[in-house]
């Protein structure tokens, strides 16, 4: 695409006027918005960019490995990758408000990118994959009154103070085109592809108080369900589907016992942009058979929903 080529050498340019002969941190989430800007920054700086991939403990089953696998072996781009569920997991212990969730995450992120900035001698600037759309939803929806709807950033609501200067250039595109970027620079299709999964990851498909024990059953239950839309062939017509682990205990029986265990939400998704989505409307068959599956192999979920709610009024992700 000559017009991504374009935009590609453009970005290069700013990148390299912005940044001078400092050096960059990026954080790396796991999804396709923070790669590319790593891959483009990398091409624009080399080695002033070190790329980091925080390990929050609320990631999805064998991400971690994904991406190492990809920054490392791949592109050879050096990566620091920094284990910090402990860290995460108990700041978020108890909370429950989705704003509070999102800016301790925020904060966090912060504190584990200055830590990894002092180890490498001082880095001036942090690097992101923001994208248009997070760049309007985190200020107001257009038209309406300045509200906040959600403290949306790629590191889930970046706090006020902080040392560095932010590098963001993919702040002008949309989700297609940096799809279509990815590809300009490389990217594996598989990575390209890749449903949005949000800065503060499973925190906010955890409605209420966070425990390992619900994270465990989410996991697996998101993994079956991303497992059985592969196999439906449905993965790339979706433009996000994930599992959700409510608050609520419901009674049900298995065998000849009683159970007593969380309700488990499905939710997929058709967008362009991911400013209005409409639900995917599955067949019944297709649910059917993922709800078994859910109940039958996780442990501590004994009944499924499926979410009809478009956007708007309801947004993509529940918090
Ligand atoms: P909502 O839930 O606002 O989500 O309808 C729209 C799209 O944005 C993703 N999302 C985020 N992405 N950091 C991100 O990088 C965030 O804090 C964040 N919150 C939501 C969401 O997954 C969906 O694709």
């Amino acid at each position: 695409d000559w017009t991504m080529g374009a935009y590609r050498e453009e970005a290069i340019q700013k990148i390299r006027e912005q940044v001078g002969s400092e050096r960059v941190i990026c954080g790396l989430s796991g999804g396709v918005d923070s790669a590319v800007a790593a891959v483009l920054i990398h091409e624009a700086i080399g080695d002033q960019l070190t790329c980091v991939f925080v390990d929050h403990g609320l990631l999805r089953l064998g991400e971690a490995e994904q991406v190492v696998a990809l920054f490392r072996d791949h592109y050879n781009i050096p990566l620091v990758h920094v284990e910090a569920s402990g860290m995460f997991l108990s700041a978020l212990e108890g909370v429950s408000d989705p704003e509070v969730k999102r800016k301790t995450i925020g904060r966090l992120f912060i504190d584990v990118f200055e830590a990894e900035s002092r180890k490498i001698g001082g880095a001036a600037f942090l690097a992101q994959g923001t994208l248009y759309p997070d760049v309007i939803e985190s200020v107001s929806f257009t038209g309406g009154p300045s509200v906040t709807i959600k403290s949306h950033h790629n590191v889930g609501g970046l706090p006020e103070r902080m040392n560095m200067r932010l590098v963001e250039p993919l702040r002008e595109l949309f989700k297609d085109e940096v799809r279509v970027l990815g590809r300009e620079l490389g990217l594996p299709e598989g990575f390209v592809g890749r449903h949005p999964f949000p800065g503060p990851g499973l925190a906010i498909r955890c409605p209420g108080t966070i425990t390992a024990e619900k994270l465990d059953a989410l996991r697996k239950a998101d993994a079956i369900y991303l497992d059985e839309i592969r196999q439906a062939g449905l993965y790339d017509t979706i433009w996000q589907a994930f599992a959700v682990i409510l608050p609520v205990k419901t009674v049900g029986v298995m065998g000849d016992g009683r159970t007593y265990d969380h309700v488990c939400a499905l939710r997929a998704v058709t967008s362009v942009d991911g400013m209005t989505a409409d639900f995917y409307p599955f067949d019944m068959a297709f649910l059917g058979r993922v709800a078994t599956r859910i109940i039958n192999e996780v442990k501590g979920i004994n009944r499924v929903t499926y979410d009809i709610t478009s956007k708007p009024p309801g947004t993509i992700e529940w918090e």
